[in-house]
């Protein structure tokens, strides 16, 4: 049985206050056994009163980003090294926002999954294609390029903490969701692809997460898609009343 995962994306927003009030309104109404994993992703800067605030609950802690580099002289970088320091389970690596806005290339994906699996975190690889990509009919070619460049040099027992999610760019923030066939037809493909380059046995067991204006109104119907193992929710988990909706959908 693949893990699930619901992870809160909450981009740049949220001061420290902000962040620890959500995340103990979180803590409060999620008490109960989770069979799902609830996973954090604040900004770099409520990282660590996050860290604090959940402490004691089963709520986990996921960076945004990481530092594609070890440590040193690199001026406003975060390296894994200190988001392990912090308790941090998971680290979103390769988001479209870093590709699309900070021109992240597969390369520095490739460089930035290394380090967080050197220390021993989860990579939560996020891929997925423009809506220019899929009306060209190029989606499976062009996350094909993106898993092959950004798993270069990783082995297959680097990959037992890893987890992907498909986050179409054309559904993210926009409120078109892409439908539950469409999502279904990606993660097929996804988890074939890992059979076919790892063997099958690492292909049945990395969870593949979908995101893109996931609500409490889609959520229930693309978490029963077969390779659906979880969710990465932006804009619906800032709320914190809405995210645990979206959980209890699950
Ligand atoms: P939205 O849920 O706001 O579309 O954002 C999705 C996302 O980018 C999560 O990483």
């Amino acid at each position: 049985m693949r893990k699930k995962i619901i992870i809160a994306n909450w981009k740049m927003n949220k001061t420290v206050s902000e962040s620890i009030r959500a995340v103990t309104e979180l803590k409060n109404k999620l008490s109960g056994k989770q069979e799902v994993e609830i996973v954090v992703a604040p900004p770099f800067t409520s990282l660590h009163p996050c860290e604090i605030a959940i402490s004691g609950s089963a709520i986990l802690l996921a960076a945004q980003n990481v530092s594609e580099f070890d440590q040193g002289a690199y001026t406003g970088e975060v390296s894994a090294n200190m988001l392990l320091d912090i308790q941090c389970e998971y680290v979103l690596v390769g988001h479209s926002e870093r590709r699309t806005i900070f021109d992240e290339t597969n390369q520095i994906v490739q460089k930035k999954l290394k380090q967080v699996l050197e220390y021993e975190m989860s990579p939560v690889l996020c891929i997925g294609e423009s809506e220019l990509t899929r009306k060209a009919q190029k989606t499976f070619s062009f996350i094909e390029e993106q898993l092959t460049e950004c798993l270069r040099g990783l082995k297959e027992e680097d990959l037992l903490t890893f987890v992907v999610a498909y986050e179409p760019i054309w559904a993210i923030g926009t409120g078109n969701t892409a439908t539950t066939s469409q999502i279904q037809e990606v993660h097929g493909w996804i988890r074939d692809f890992f059979e076919k380059q790892y063997g099958k046995a690492l292909g049945q067991a990395i969870p593949i997460l979908y995101g893109g204006s996931v609500s409490e109104t889609n959520a229930s119907e693309i978490m029963k898609q077969k390779d659906v193992d979880g969710l990465l929710v932006g804009g619906a988990s800032l709320d914190p009343e809405r995210f645990v909706n979206i959980i209890q959908h699950c």
